[in-house]
């Protein structure tokens, strides 16, 4: 796939098959993170056990009807939601907090994984809700493999997409000037 057509069409995808993605497919897209723009060091941990995925998903629908935040408690009250929708495989993304720009460096790895699993013909999407059951639970970052001193800071979920979604187009947005 042309890369503006991955961009162009890469969605977040909130349903997924049951079946584990290829790993030749997975390396593909760990590999794009990998080599995303980056100012200082970010870790990504891939999670396919799926005792550890129930776990932080769980825990992360548990933070969300904690969070005090409506949005996050409205979502975390829908019957039968599950944070991870599903997903066979959970990226998450974990840097220094002390790096001011470990956010953005996370941003970049998150980018050009979801373009790439696009590209592959794969389901991704970007989510910061995970992010809320790593603090809850400490233990849960030892059992994902987050390095020492650092935090999660963002997930994005994989999969192969379930043959229900419709995927929406994208609406226009309005938020650019040129100074010529
Ligand atoms: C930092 C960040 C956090 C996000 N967190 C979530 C999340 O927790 N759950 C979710 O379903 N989508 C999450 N999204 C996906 C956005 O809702 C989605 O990208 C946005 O609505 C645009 O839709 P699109 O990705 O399909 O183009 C997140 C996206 C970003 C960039």
């Amino acid at each position: 796939m042309n890369t503006l057509d991955a961009i162009a069409k890469r969605r977040s995808i909130r349903k997924y098959k049951s079946e584990q993605i290829e790993d030749a497919n997975l390396e593909q897209v760990i590999k794009a993170g990998q080599i995303a723009p980056n100012a200082g060091p970010f870790h990504i941990s891939v999670i396919q056990n799926a005792e550890l995925l129930n776990k932080i998903a769980e825990v992360s629908v548990q933070a969300m009807k904690d969070s005090g935040i409506k949005m996050m408690m409205n979502r975390a009250a829908v019957p039968g939601f599950s944070p991870l929708y599903g997903a066979p495989t959970l990226v998450v993304l974990s840097a220094s907090p002390k790096n001011p720009y470990s956010m953005a460096n996370i941003a970049a790895a998150g980018a050009n994984m979801t373009v790439a699993a696009t590209d592959l013909g794969l389901g991704s999407c970007l989510m910061a809700t995970p992010e809320l059951g790593f603090k809850a639970d400490a233990a849960l970052a030892a059992a994902a493999g987050i390095p020492e001193g650092f935090s999660v800071i963002l997930c994005a979920t994989l999969g192969h997409i379930d043959d229900d979604v419709k995927i929406p187009a994208r609406t226009e947005t309005d938020n650019v000037n040129y100074i010529k």
